[in-house]
């Protein structure tokens, strides 16, 4: 049969295939779930410590890049997945920035409200240049890849949908004949929308191409029917004289039922329509529901592993399917969060990412040279303070580097920094400069990919009880690419701050947002000349009650939506139990960035 054959297909005379660690996947988040289910979940992994989660189904919503999430899902799902549809990205323009919303002051009379333009971060340009660094060569390899580990995941008699439109569509359709095979091959289908677009030099280019095929003779398909009007037909003159047809008359004239056929005209997602939301490649939930009811069943399993804006899981959830869906962009994952929470009768679903593990995985591959885990450890924590732009101190347990009068300690990739960690910096810090005068520090800059929810508060009055000035800052997830560090693009940014106030009457506790810092970022300087009210930086926000260490239980939340752009900024919650409590509650800003806050609280 032909082959289509693109430079970096194949490699000493073997196709080059997906990476295929498996990694597993981190539960950051569980939203939906019951107090009962919550202890159900807590008393099942005491009894099953090496169970990952409950063992109840949960939907899932996965922050990560494809290239692991998909092997990680493997040892779970091979052969499982019932229907997967896809749209990849394809023009790094439209696919990774998006228009965040600067929402009106609350304390001005008029309506100030704005949007910008946020640019996509190196870590999405990375993914972009992955996929077409090297023009269509490397986006054919890229896809190649995808597809190969998506077919180990669908189900014998399940079906695949691959959303593409000219610029790829062709060569995606033999990538998808030689893994799938020609004779599993079962439409094109052409979705016709009309959306603005003014070519002069040839026809107006309005549809996009949808692959569907099937994984094996064995199909789970239902006919979709439609009205078909006589007159769209036959013209406005006709009289139906035939029978044996399911036949009617509305509004709009006599019609037929029909079957579905490859033409679909279903219009796009419009500014003004009520489920737009502000991302650009937005697929309509229309355009989902017919895939999805044609190509599966009430409880089937559906995988979509370029959420964007979460069109597939919201359909799917509409439709009593269950979903996994996942996407790099933390925005993505943000508004998709946002989207299913507006969904009456919500099922429990959980958001999970392969965090540690991701970043272990990195230190392996990155210094793998040193023979101790220790030596590894050492030149992992010398890269971070070069990044930094430190210089790196040895002979010290906690502190690592020294910049500007500041010393610096770098968290390890598995764990947060604790309080604990803090603490014992502090003391060493403390140590030194006591023997060496001269040193000159005034203080210590803590890097790390995590901090523990209580060090803001705290750590931060330790320091000051120890008179050293302390500062948080984030190792941003950039470092694990190669390029974006060769770029020297990398910046750490200190930890936002939140402050909350609390008022307990009774068994009722009353939870008030006081003030969100965030700091600069890589918001330009024009959208913070427009925030005049801390509250404007802050999309969304939600409360755990009774955090238990485990994970952050979502049982409360307020957002902004197109619909509805105010905020709460206060939430009441009635205990059962008097007693002490952990409150934790995280705050996500409009750029999709969170800080979660733990209070401690007796009620
Ligand atoms: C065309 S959009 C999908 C739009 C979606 N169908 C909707 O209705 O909103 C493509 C998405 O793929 C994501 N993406 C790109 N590369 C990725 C990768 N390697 N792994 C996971 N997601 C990726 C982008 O962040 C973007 O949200």
């Amino acid at each position: 049969m032909t082959e289509l054959v693109w430079e970096g297909k194949y490699k000493d005379g073997k196709k080059v295939t997906p990476v295929r660690i498996a990694l597993p996947f981190q539960t950051i988040e569980t939203i939906n779930e019951s107090a009962q289910q919550r202890q159900k979940t807590l008393d099942f992994l005491i009894a099953e410590p090496d169970a990952k989660y409950g063992n109840e189904w949960r939907n899932r919503l996965i922050w990560g890049d494809k290239k692991y999430v998909l092997p990680s899902l493997l040892p779970e799902f091979a052969g499982k997945v019932n229907l997967i549809y896809i749209d990849p990205p394809f023009n790094v323009g439209s696919d990774f920035s998006f228009k965040a919303t600067i929402s009106d002051n609350p304390e001005t009379e008029e309506d100030e409200t704005t949007q910008f333009v946020k640019q996509p971060s190196i870590i999405e340009q990375k993914a972009y240049r992955d996929t077409w660094g090297k023009g269509l060569d490397s986006y054919l390899q890229w896809f190649y890849e995808t597809v190969l580990l998506l077919k180990e995941l669908l189900a014998d008699d399940g079906s695949i949908y691959v959303h593409l439109d000219w610029h790829a569509g062709h060569y995606a359709k033999a990538v998808m004949d030689e893994i799938f095979g020609y004779e599993n091959f079962r439409n094109e289908i052409v979705w016709h929308y009309r959306t603005g677009n003014l070519a002069k030099n040839q026809f107006q280019r309005k549809h996009d191409t949808i692959f569907f095929y099937s994984k094996s003779d064995k199909i789970n398909f239902t006919p979709i029917e439609q009205k078909e009007y006589y007159a769209d037909v036959y013209g406005p003159n006709f009289k139906p004289s035939f029978e044996g047809r399911k036949q009617g008359k509305d509004e709009k004239g006599t019609f037929r039922m029909s079957m579905v056929d490859d033409v679909w005209d279903i219009s796009a997602v419009f500014t003004l329509s009520n489920e737009h939301l502000p991302y650009d490649t937005q697929k309509p939930e229309a355009l989902l529901a017919r895939i999805i009811k044609a190509s599966s069943s009430e409880g089937d399993l559906i995988l979509d592993c370029f959420s964007g804006s979460g069109t597939t899981a919201i359909v799917a959830e509409k439709n009593n399917r269950r979903w996994i869906t996942c996407d790099l962009g933390r925005f993505a994952i943000h508004t998709t969060r946002k989207r299913l929470l507006g969904i009456d009768n919500l099922k429990p679903f959980i958001v999970q990412n392969l965090g540690k593990y991701e970043r272990q995985q990195w230190m392996i591959a990155e210094f793998d040279k040193p023979e101790t885990r220790l030596q590894q450890e050492r030149s992992y924590k010398h890269f971070i303070i070069e990044l930094y732009h430190a210089k790196p101190l040895d002979g010290y347990i906690w502190l690592h580097g020294a910049k500007a009068g500041r010393m610096v300690h770098v968290g390890n990739v598995e764990a947060p920094i604790t309080v604990d960690d803090i603490k014992a910096t502090i003391l060493e810090f403390w140590k030194l400069t006591g023997k060496e005068k001269a040193a000159q520090v005034n203080g210590i800059d803590f890097l790390g990919w995590d901090f523990a929810f209580d060090v803001n508060e705290t750590a931060k009055q330790f320091a000051a009880e120890n008179k050293v000035n302390v500062s948080f800052k984030k190792i941003p997830r950039e470092v694990l690419e190669k390029k974006a560090v060769e770029q020297g693009d990398i910046k750490f940014y200190e930890l936002a701050s939140l402050s909350v106030k609390t008022k307990n009457e009774k068994n009722k506790l009353t939870i008030t947002l006081a003030n969100f810092i965030i700091p600069p970022d890589d918001v330009p300087n024009e959208v913070q000349g427009k925030i005049s009210h801390w509250s404007q930086w802050i999309d969304y926000w939600a409360i755990d009650w009774n955090y238990r260490d485990d994970t952050f239980h979502n049982e409360w939340q307020s957002y902004r939506t197109k619909q509805n752009p105010k905020i709460e900024l206060t939430a009441t919650n009635k205990y059962e139990q008097s007693g002490k409590y952990t409150v934790l509650v995280k705050v996500i800003d409009i750029l999709g960035n969170d800080t979660t806050k733990a209070i401690q609280v007796t009620v």
